[in-house]
């Protein structure tokens, strides 16, 4: 049906999605910009994986999180294969991991977006963006406190101050069972004081229950039992190894015992990020740990792994509260103001562009105040003029522009249109 015989139906982002415009956009880029940078000089390359796999990589994850169960997006695609948008990033860089099978220990950094159908609201979004790094192939406990190390390096610069790390160990895969016992056989003989939901829970996974963030819950939790009575005397000493890196560093932390995270492959150290400055439903801001089986559960070798993601939207948040980390103001060096017939404001700007000058200008043929208006709105400090008496005398005309701070620069001066390069760079050089 052609679009003039019917209404046209008017499209919105969906829930749980957002445009971000400029200059939310280049504040989300710098984040990106300074993360890779400090991954990068802690010897980290960079992992582009794809945003989505065999739904088989991702139900790994854990068949009694709600990350699998309720928030997959999964569908079948032509050739009938069974595929979901990744939730996280860990288990794609197992996958490529136990596929490339690159030089040990492997270092990988990656950003980009993830999707979780979640109930959206505000921190919570269907598509949202992480940062994050990853190393497979060492057990060294050295290597979890320097990947927290460099996620609290990556805050510092950020200028984060209320952000609080939370350090926990969920022990051996050997250690767990006598520790579920005792957390059921504590949960059991409180049963009534627990409710209906982690009751549920409690039959899957009595680690999940530690995770209810459901007020009637939280003194029967506060209660239960901690995994650092269980340990194996080897994870006992890697924890107790990676606190002693962490204080060498002078990396506060505070230790969280009962600490668990939504996904189930971890073993051994764990830790979050909590934003002090943000409500207590989204104030988890980053989170990792090691997860020394997850490369095998993937058809890999038996290679451990140890790993972080942050999220960037939540980060953005916390730098918020902070005050911290203001987004750029992205403005153009020079606004050209063009009020001839030919083509000289097309030519000028691209002239000044391939000299590697930041330029914009207006269009639609506007007059000479409607230009210079838009010239001072942009921002830009210089403005390049061009009337008919420049033309005419092959000449343009600069015009320092007024600053935010009311300095008004010099006067307009009239040069040789072949000097305007030069003359332009002098002039933004002051
Ligand atoms: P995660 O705790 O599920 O861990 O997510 C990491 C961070 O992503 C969270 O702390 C939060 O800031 C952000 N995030 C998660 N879901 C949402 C959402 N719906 N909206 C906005 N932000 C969100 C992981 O993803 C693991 N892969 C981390 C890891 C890496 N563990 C080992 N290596």
């Amino acid at each position: 049906m052609s679009s003039t015989s019917s209404a046209r139906q008017k499209f919105q982002a969906l829930p749980g999605t957002r445009d971000l415009l400029s200059p939310t956009s280049e504040r989300m880029r710098a984040l990106v910009n300074t993360f890779a940078d400090e991954a990068e000089r802690a010897g980290f390359g960079q992992i582009v994986s794809p945003m989505f796999e065999d739904l088989g990589v991702f139900t790994r994850l854990g068949e009694s999180t709600d990350v699998v169960t309720k928030e997959l997006y999964d569908f079948e695609d032509n050739g009938g294969r069974r595929i979901a948008l990744r939730p996280e990033f860990t288990a794609s860089v197992c996958r490529a991991y136990a596929q490339e099978r690159p030089l040990t220990p492997w270092k990988a950094w990656y950003a980009g977006p993830a999707f979780r159908q979640e109930k959206a609201q505000k921190g919570r979004y269907r598509q949202f963006d992480q940062v994050g790094a990853e190393v497979i192939g060492s057990h060294d406990p050295d290597l979890d406190t320097e990947l927290v190390a460099l996620a609290d390096r990556f805050y510092r610069r950020l200028g984060l101050r209320s952000v609080t790390l939370l350090l926990n160990t969920l022990g051996d895969a050997a250690d767990r069972p006598r520790y579920l016992d005792a957390l059921r056989a504590h949960f059991n003989a409180n049963l009534d004081a627990l409710t209906e939901q982690s009751r549920i829970t409690l039959e899957k996974n009595p680690l999940r229950v530690l995770d209810s963030k459901r007020p009637p819950d939280a003194e029967l939790i506060a209660a239960a039992p901690v995994i650092t009575d269980f340990l194996s005397v080897e994870a006992g000493a890697a924890f107790e190894r990676v606190q002693q890196g962490l204080t060498a560093l002078e990396v506060p932390f505070t230790l969280a015992p009962r600490l668990v995270r939504g996904l189930d492959y971890y073993t051994r150290t764990t830790f979050e990020f909590a934003g002090t400055g943000l409500e207590a439903a989204q104030n988890a801001v980053g989170g990792g740990g090691r997860y020394d089986g997850l490369v095998a559960d993937l058809g890999g070798p038996e290679d451990p792994g140890v790993g972080f993601a942050l999220g960037v939207d939540r980060t953005l948040m916390a730098c918020d509260a902070d005050g911290v980390f203001d987004a750029p103001n992205p403005t153009v060096d020079v606004w050209i103001v063009a009020v001839t017939d030919g083509t000289e404001g097309l030519e000028l700007a691209e002239e000044l562009r391939r000299a590697g000058v930041s330029v914009d200008r207006a269009f639609d043929g506007r007059s000479m105040k409607a230009q210079m208006k838009a010239a001072n709105r942009s921002g830009a400090p210089l403005a390049v003029i061009v009337g008919e008496d420049e033309l005419a005398a092959d000449s343009v005309s600069l015009r320092p522009m007024r600053r935010a701070d009311g300095h008004s620069g010099s006067e307009q001066t009239v040069i040789p249109r072949d000097q305007m390069v030069t003359r332009v760079k002098e002039l933004l050089a002051r």
